[in-house]
């Protein structure tokens, strides 16, 4: 049967806003390759006919490739990835060691690097698609009491190489896009004091991931949209409070 349904590809799907946007992608429809380290074990979803689920670590290259080729060789096509497997780490900056940052650069910058390097080809055939990259608003305003000079150096690529690619990739009609998310009520926090977190928002809460799916969805929707970043942080970005 030919579909034209659209085809996504969403790491760190297992958990938290990955699986959040890799959910409401499934309900509208799309055909997704969905990966994290242990995304064949989830009990959130089970591969089927238009969900392929690939175990591996984002920072390598091998798996990158294998993701892109998986989503072309079963779905014919690729219309939005989304980059938003990571990690956050808070220490003071002095502390962090040679294993911390290694394991930070490859989580959180060499996995947008690879991953997105392996969709553009199959975009540039298509003329058409769309990166969505997951940063923090960290990356903009920094906060007293949350020591994330180790994610602000990580993270704080994704704003920057999406409007340097929104503009590299303008003529292929393919879009890059950022949402960076305030503190999101995800697995991340499961063991933090909430009460702490909500303070770290001028609206005095967490963010629930359906608020940030909102955003990726938006973006994907919004066809003239590129190289944006779209703050969603309840105001943390905007100043002191
Ligand atoms: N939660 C927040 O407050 C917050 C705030 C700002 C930004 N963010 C960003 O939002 C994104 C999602 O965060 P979240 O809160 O949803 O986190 P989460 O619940 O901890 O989920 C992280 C996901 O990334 C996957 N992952 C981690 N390391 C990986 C690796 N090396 N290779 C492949 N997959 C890997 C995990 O799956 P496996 O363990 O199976 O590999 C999991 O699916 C991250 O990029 C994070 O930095 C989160």
């Amino acid at each position: 049967m030919v579909t034209t349904n659209p085809v996504a590809i969403v790491t760190g799907a297992s958990s938290g806003i990955g699986l959040g946007i890799t959910q409401a992608l499934i309900a509208q429809n799309y055909r997704i390759v969905a990966t994290s380290r242990t995304i064949s074990k989830s009990k959130d979803l089970q591969a089927s006919e238009n969900l392929i689920l690939i175990d591996g670590d984002i920072g390598k290259k091998g798996v990158a490739v294998k993701i892109a080729e998986a989503a072309i060789s079963k779905f014919g096509r690729i219309d939005l990835l989304i980059n938003n497997a990571g990690m956050f780490m808070s220490k003071p900056f002095t502390d962090y060691t040679e294993d911390d940052f290694s394991v930070m650069i490859s989580t959180n910058v060499a996995s947008f690097f690879y991953m997105t390097q392996q969709v553009i080809a199959q975009m540039q055939r298509q003329k058409e698609g769309h990166v969505v990259s997951i940063s923090t608003t960290l990356v903009d305003q920094p906060l007293a009491g949350v020591p994330a000079s180790l994610p602000v150096l990580t993270k704080s690529a994704m704003p920057v190489m999406s409007k340097e690619l929104a503009i590299e990739y303008a003529r292929d009609n393919i879009r890059f896009n950022t949402v960076s998310p305030g503190t999101v009520n995800t697995p991340m926090h499961a063991n933090e004091d909430h009460a702490q977190l909500n303070k770290l928002s001028p609206l005095n809460r967490l963010a629930e991931i359906s608020e940030i799916v909102d955003a990726i969805l938006y973006l994907q929707s919004a066809k003239f949209v590129t190289g944006e970043n779209i703050r969603v942080d309840g105001g943390a970005h905007a100043g002191r409070w």
